[in-house]
């Protein structure tokens, strides 16, 4: 059996219902489908279930991609402002909560309530648990194959986003449909995702695993540079916290990440001037600027005694060891991976697409929306506003 429809959307995340949302009700004939039995299930999951929906700071900066200045278009023609529009419309609640970043009062399902009854508007098909086995092209018209029959459409949109959590369903389908056209894809990789430091490296700070600080986090150089002042989180296995989510998508193999540990401050000027008539302990002296198990642990890691008193230190040792955490220079030996990972970095190549209606520029009719396109965001709520932006580009323009 085969049934003839406008537009075949595959992957009812965020991307894909919003696309089949706005497609739908300019009136296209729109199927949306899925193989997981949930439909949006990282929608649900996202913000500890109060999904961080958007970022009232959104700028085409906060993107890495290979050609960073693709997503403009579509981040200046589908604002965070136009989605909080969306937003109030349903009655949702929601509050600022860092930086800029916007989070329903209740939870992520309003989101996806809000975006299933926009789909239902447009008269939108939804096939839940319907694995695709095959995409082609015939005469003109797209193809796709499934386990209750096939699908023939004139447009074919992808939106089966990245390859994290793939317990959750994500998949590399996209890259692979991509492939599949002829188009380029650049290196997919883990990214927002906790580093690690191999075992015996590792073994002095495993301790402060659980451990939070504040932290300036710098990689990379020009326009691969990552830089930022967030909170770090020691694990067992390597680093973790906002600070290092940001810096992992901008780290590259091999490479060390500098850590400044007392950001904003001169450790080495502070220790040198207090110790003029101080009866502190090195230990004590440290922990007055760092929470009291990293100044010991880190004496401990440079051979120093934390019993030691500071007016005893002569100034080279006491510079010293504040050099040592301004910046702390360490280089991961890899990531948790996409287990672990909130999104892909990498994805299809946006040279291959058309910047207004994410159209492949070689395949007309074929389209690609949201994270699987090589445009990846900060944390901080930016991953759904390109989402929601790549989608409406591409719904307009279908
Ligand atoms: P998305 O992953 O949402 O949807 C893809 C859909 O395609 C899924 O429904 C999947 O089942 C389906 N699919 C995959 N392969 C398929 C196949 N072969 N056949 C059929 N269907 C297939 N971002 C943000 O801005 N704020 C936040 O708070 C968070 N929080 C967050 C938490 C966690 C734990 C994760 C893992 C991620 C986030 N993110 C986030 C990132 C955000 O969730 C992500 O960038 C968007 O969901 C991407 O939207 P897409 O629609 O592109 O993919």
């Amino acid at each position: 059996m085969s049934d003839s429809v406008d537009v075949v959307i595959i992957g009812a995340g965020a991307a894909g219902l919003m696309c089949a949302a706005v497609a739908g009700q300019r009136g296209q004939r729109v199927v949306l489908l899925d193989h997981a039995s949930r439909l949006a299930e990282k929608i649900r999951i996202s913000g500890g279930g109060r999904c961080n929906f958007t970022n009232i700071g959104t700028t085409w900066q906060q993107f890495l991609s290979a050609n960073p200045a693709f997503c403009r278009s579509a981040l200046s023609a589908y604002t965070p402002e136009d989605f909080l529009t969306l937003v109030r419309s349903h009655g949702i609640a929601w509050h600022e909560k860092h930086k800029g970043q916007l989070f329903c009062d209740d939870s992520s399902e309003q989101i996806i309530d809000m975006l299933v009854a926009e789909c239902d508007k447009g008269g939108v098909k939804r096939r839940m648990q319907a694995p695709v086995t095959a995409i082609g092209q015939e005469n003109g018209r797209f193809t796709v194959q499934t386990a209750s029959g096939t699908l023939s459409a004139d447009k074919l949109v992808i939106a089966t986003g990245g390859m994290a959590i793939p317990q959750l369903g994500a998949t590399d389908f996209g890259l692979k449909a991509a492939r599949q056209f002829g188009l380029k894809t650049i290196e997919p990789r883990p990214a927002l995702v906790p580093l690690t430091f191999d075992q015996q490296s590792w073994k002095p700070f495993a301790e402060l695993s659980g451990l939070a600080v504040p932290a300036r986090l710098e990689t990379g150089q020009g326009k691969r540079r990552g830089l930022f002042d967030e909170d770090l989180l020691f694990t067992h296995r390597g680093l973790s916290g906002p600070g290092i989510l940001q810096i992992s998508s901008y780290w590259e193999p091999d490479t060390p990440i500098h850590i400044d540990l007392l950001p904003g401050r001169q450790l080495a000027q502070e220790l040198v001037q207090r110790k003029k008539g101080s009866k502190q302990s090195l230990a004590h002296a440290l922990s007055e600027v760092w929470p009291r198990r990293l100044a010991e642990n880190w004496l401990q890691y440079r051979g120093m005694l934390p019993t030691q008193r500071l007016a005893d230190m002569a100034d080279k040792p006491l510079t010293q060891l504040a050099d040592s955490a301004q910046p702390w220079v360490l280089t991961p030996s890899g990531t948790v991976g996409y287990k672990k990972a909130e999104v892909m970095r990498g994805g299809v190549d946006t040279r291959e697409l058309d910047q207004k209606s994410m159209q492949a520029r070689k395949v007309p009719g074929l389209y690609f929306i949201g994270e699987v396109v090589d445009v990846t965001g900060w944390l901080g709520g930016y991953n759904f506003q390109w989402a929601w932006a790549s989608a409406m580009a591409c719904g307009r323009a279908l």
